[in-house]
């Protein structure tokens, strides 16, 4: 259980919020962690927070096979801080071409847990994605079978589509049939970011769950136009309005065990950010844990963080919960307005901003 301690300078009387907070270690549930110099300058900030992560695999090219998610892995590896014990948890970007025995093999890695499922054009890399799902209805079978998760990114791609509307209409229109098609089939609603969303995945129970990012939890789709337009707040699914802000925080604060962590991280350098037509992705690594400290705080929910952020996650995947525990300090730090990588820099979310929850060493 999360233990919370109590201010002595609070005031008597009323409910005191807890000003630290101990934790079993969480896992990030959907994790973007690049390769090369962008894979060195982000996997410490993970690594520092979280034991494991759902690591995605929209490299270019993306991650198809086993072979090529065990050399990835052994490149997440080779890029840790020394003595870190972080563990990757591996992806396969499922195409129209995956062939039945890649489910077969990624099963028996005992490295892969997932098979990413992206709209072909849905979001960043997402090119080789699925046009037609029939086509992969094989692939669906194995892992129904062999109890691999389908992971996925819930928007229609239909230009006619309102971008507000696309993961509402991907509910109906693809998921529901879905489930119905594979009663078996173990699935992930990734970032979910509306109502609807949280209404469904409620009722699905055991088989369907849902990671929520903190940047949908403390955002709404304002952010993205606050005294001019900010790339920096957009992402994909697209920040939503207010009243599907608040369903979310309802969602993963209600300690229900199909809602868990995923922080959907997704660096991109500042250029490619800040640009006429900029990349969608917000990099929230470097605060993930604290920030969404401070969303359980603000809705008098400290004490369901754990079961979100290190608990219902490893349910879902048939893991263990990690034996070790993080502990969090309502002391504020200032977020660096950016991170100098190579010749370039990365702009973290809260950049420049206060953050009000600190990660200190656990003393027990
Ligand atoms: C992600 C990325 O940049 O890889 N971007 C994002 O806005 N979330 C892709 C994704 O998860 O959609
Ligand atoms: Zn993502």
């Amino acid at each position: 259980m999360t233990s919370a301690s109590h201010s002595a300078s609070h005031s008597a009387g009323g409910t005191q919020a807890p000003t630290r907070l101990r934790l079993i270690r969480p896992d990030d549930w959907h994790l973007h962690l690049r390769d090369g110099v962008l894979l060195q300058a982000v996997l410490p900030a993970t690594a520092a927070r979280f034991a494991r992560a759902i690591v995605m695999p929209n490299l270019q090219p993306p991650v198809t096979t086993v072979a090529m998610a065990a050399a990835y892995r052994e490149r997440i590896l080779a890029a840790l801080p020394p003595a870190s014990t972080f563990q990757p948890l591996m992806t396969l970007y499922l195409t129209e071409a995956t062939p039945v025995t890649e489910i077969q093999a990624a099963v028996q890695s005992g490295f892969v847990h997932g098979v990413k499922f992206y709209p072909a054009g849905a979001t960043t890399n997402s090119e080789n994605g699925v046009r037609d799902l029939r086509r992969v209805y094989p692939v669906l079978a194995a892992m129904e079978k062999h109890g691999l998760p389908l992971l996925l990114h819930g928007e229609v791609t239909d230009p006619e589509v309102d971008i507000f509307d696309r993961e509402a209409v991907f509910i109906e229109s693809v998921l529901r049939p879905l489930l119905a098609d594979f009663p078996g089939l173990k699935v992930v609603l990734e970032h979910i970011t509306t109502a609807e969303a949280v209404d469904f995945v409620r009722a699905h129970g055991e088989r369907l769950g849902a990671t929520i990012t903190v940047h949908h939890l403390l955002h709404n789709r304002n952010a993205l136009f606050r005294g001019g337009i900010r790339p920096h707040h957009y992402c994909l699914p697209v920040l939503k309005r207010e009243r599907h802000r608040q369903a979310l925080v309802a969602a993963a604060t209600s300690g229900a065990p199909e809602f868990f962590l995923g922080t959907d991280s997704a660096p991109h350098l500042r250029g490619q950010k800040e640009s006429a037509c900029g990349c969608a992705g917000i990099y929230s690594a470097p605060a993930a844990i604290e920030l969404y400290a401070e969303v359980f705080a603000a809705a008098g929910a400290l004490e369901q963080l754990e079961a979100f952020a290190s608990r219902n996650g490893p349910r879902f995947y048939g893991l263990p919960e990690n034996s070790d525990h993080i502990a969090l300090e309502l002391r504020p730090w200032t977020m660096p307005e950016f991170l100098s990588i190579g010749g370039d820099e990365l702009v973290p979310l809260r950049a420049g901003e206060s953050v009000a929850w600190s990660l200190v060493p656990d003393e027990g």
